[in-house]
């Protein structure tokens, strides 16, 4: 979508607001699937509602992209912009057990930096691609841990309410994968709580997980991570290999040979292309296991 409304138009750069037209969004994501759109880069978080009220009322549809590794966006011309936080520097600050991290700031960044301070806890994190934001909303999590636990507090603009707000850490729900902000909600920043531990110790925490993560994923490859959650009890990346899927492909978007719940972009692979390999397989482990998968991946397709 092309901002042409000259009253938009006037109005960004006095909210802070960078304006890069026909982006392509391949670009942006892990997958490297994506149709283009006009780009919005918020410099000033202040300015956000401003903004969400002026692009509500003259009619220009929109969405939050975070670091974009756990998304599948629609091929083509896009029906909506996007809006994209820039972080300022610096992004973290740690001052005794806390961390205040910007919602921009690169996850894997944060859990290296607070571990520099002897903060711990978020090893299990390391090598999972995306930005503070993204893994706060959903609740990312590896290897037994989960962001969630050390949350607490968040800022965020909350669109129901149409302002900026600050929550406290039990205000929030954090499930498997999932928690309780609302879809509109963007993260601006969160105050993390973590252990004490000795760099050393923590190094050692995160060379085991980088280890794991290695031998059981496909890490140079361009993929969302997991498409599907895991059932309760159930791994779907098993389910899926012992139906023997791995290689199974549409275009080229293909079930990794390594991790049967990592689909990847093994070239040129289209949005339809990957939807129909998660549909294929979707339906194919409800036939055999009477279990019908719920997507990891966010789609925003149309
Ligand atoms: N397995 C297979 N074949 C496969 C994949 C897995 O047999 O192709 C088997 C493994 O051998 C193992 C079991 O299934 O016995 C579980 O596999 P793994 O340890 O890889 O865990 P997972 O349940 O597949 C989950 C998370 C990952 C996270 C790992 C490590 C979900 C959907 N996946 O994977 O998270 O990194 O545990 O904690 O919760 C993500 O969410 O994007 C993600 C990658």
């Amino acid at each position: 979508m092309r901002i042409e409304n000259p009253k938009v138009v006037a109005a960004l750069p006095e909210l802070g607001v960078q304006w890069k037209p026909g982006t392509s969004l391949a670009a942006l994501t892990s997958l490297a699937i994506g149709g283009t759109t006009d780009l919005l880069r918020i410099t000033k978080h202040d300015s956000i509602p401003a903004l969400l009220s002026l692009l509500d009322t003259e009619g220009v549809p929109y969405k939050f992209l975070g670091g974009g590794s756990n998304l599948l966006v629609g091929d083509g011309e896009l029906p909506w912009v996007v809006l994209q936080l820039v972080s300022s520097q610096p992004d973290i600050a740690v001052e005794g057990n806390f961390a205040q991290v910007e919602a921009a700031a690169d996850l894997g960044r944060t859990v290296t930096f607070c571990a520099k301070h002897d903060l711990g806890g978020m090893e299990g994190l390391i090598g999972v691609p995306g930005t503070v934001g993204g893994a706060l909303r959903m609740n990312a999590g590896a290897y037994g841990m989960q962001i969630g636990s050390y949350v607490r507090q968040v800022k965020l603009y909350r669109a129901a309410a149409r302002k900026i707000e600050t929550l406290e850490g039990d205000q929030i729900s954090f499930e498997y994968r999932h928690t309780s902000f609302a879809p509109d909600d963007m993260m601006l920043a969160v105050k993390l709580e973590l252990p004490s531990k000795a760099y050393p110790e923590i190094l050692k925490g995160i060379r085991i997980c980088n280890e794991k993560r290695r031998a059981s994923q496909p890490l140079g490859q361009k993929s969302a991570g997991c498409i599907f959650k895991n059932p309760p009890g159930a791994s779907a990346g098993r389910m899926i290999d012992d139906l023997g899927l791995k290689g199974l492909n549409v275009g080229d978007a293909r079930v990794s040979d390594r991790h049967a719940n990592f689909f990847v972009n093994a070239g040129k692979a289209s949005a339809k292309d990957m939807l129909a390999l998660i549909a294929e397989v979707r339906e194919r482990v409800q036939k055999s296991f009477g279990i019908l998968l719920e997507h990891e991946v966010v789609v925003w397709n149309g």
